[in-house]
């Protein structure tokens, strides 16, 4: 089963303070593991090492038990801000790595059109990239990072720039995505109850710095993915309860 590692990474950039300290953190395949922590303290810089984009000055990233050195399409990347070709089409695209691949355009138009199908655009794939909104971008963003099938799925922020309504049905979309694919993922978000929402595994972070302070594990995307609705989830005791309990430990509160 494909397993990405973080085994006691260390990192600084240009010599400065540590911006993480020893960290370790496993994802497997079917987990989705979700970072929480104040800003600044080093959530973004953990993904980039997860990703390849950065190599730790301690420790190891390891896929199968074998250190990765850079990135690979095992590991794909979804950005807050879509960084999505304008001179393409949707369609187009989502099947950029096929095309890069030398895969003709009707297998590439077939892939594409299964995978908007996947985060809900079915019949956008023909529309130019400007005549989407801002969403539907973010899940053309998703379907692009899943079309290469990958192992493991890294996110950060990826619902940030949303609204509200928009971001409560992309929660949905992204559990689906999950499901279907198999995919280990990890995900940044600011948002508690989106962490809750989506997780497995909660990791939450500290600053000063950067480290992990504590790990929960949690069921409340399976209980949705089985079919209970997200205002009864949300609503339930335990979901109230874990949402006040990891607010204390991001803001290091005392229990009351
Ligand atoms: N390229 C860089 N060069 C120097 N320092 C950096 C760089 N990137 C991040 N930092 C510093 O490293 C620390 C951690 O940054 P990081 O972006 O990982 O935090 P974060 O938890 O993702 O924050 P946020 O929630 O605001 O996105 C911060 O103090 C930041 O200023
Ligand atoms: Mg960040």
């Amino acid at each position: 089963m494909p397993h990405l590692a973080l085994e006691n990474v260390s990192l600084r950039y240009d010599g400065g303070a540590p911006v993480l300290s020893n960290v370790s953190l496993d994802i497997a395949s079917g987990e989705f593991v979700v970072i929480v922590g104040r800003s600044g303290c080093g959530k973004t810089s953990l993904l980039n090492l997860a990703a390849g984009f950065l190599t730790p000055d301690a420790g190891r990233v390891l896929v199968d038990g074998r250190e990765v050195a850079g990135p690979g399409a095992e590991r794909a990347v979804v950005f807050q801000n879509d960084a999505l070709f304008p001179w393409l089409t949707t369609a187009e695209n989502v099947a950029f790595a096929a095309r890069l691949a030398g895969i003709g355009p009707a297998e590439r138009r077939q892939q594409a059109d299964r995978l908007l199908d996947v985060v809900g655009l079915a019949g956008l794939g023909d529309r130019p990239i400007w005549q989407l909104s801002g969403g539907q971008r973010q899940r053309v963003g998703l379907a692009r990072a899943l079309a290469a099938d990958p192992a493991f799925l890294l996110m950060d922020e990826p619902l940030g720039a949303l609204d509200a309504m928009t971001r409560e049905g992309m929660q949905d979309l992204l559990l689906s995505a999950w499901d279907a694919s198999g995919a280990g993922t990890l995900l940044i978000t600011h948002g508690v109850e989106e962490a809750l929402y989506l997780a497995t595994r909660i990791i939450v972070m500290a600053p000063g710095p950067g480290r992990i302070i504590r790990r929960l594990d949690v069921d409340f995307g399976r209980r949705r993915l089985a079919g209970e609705s997200a205002r009864s989830i949300k609503a339930s005791p335990a979901f109230v309860a874990a949402r006040e309990d990891l607010l204390d430990s991001i803001f290091e509160r005392e229990a009351a």
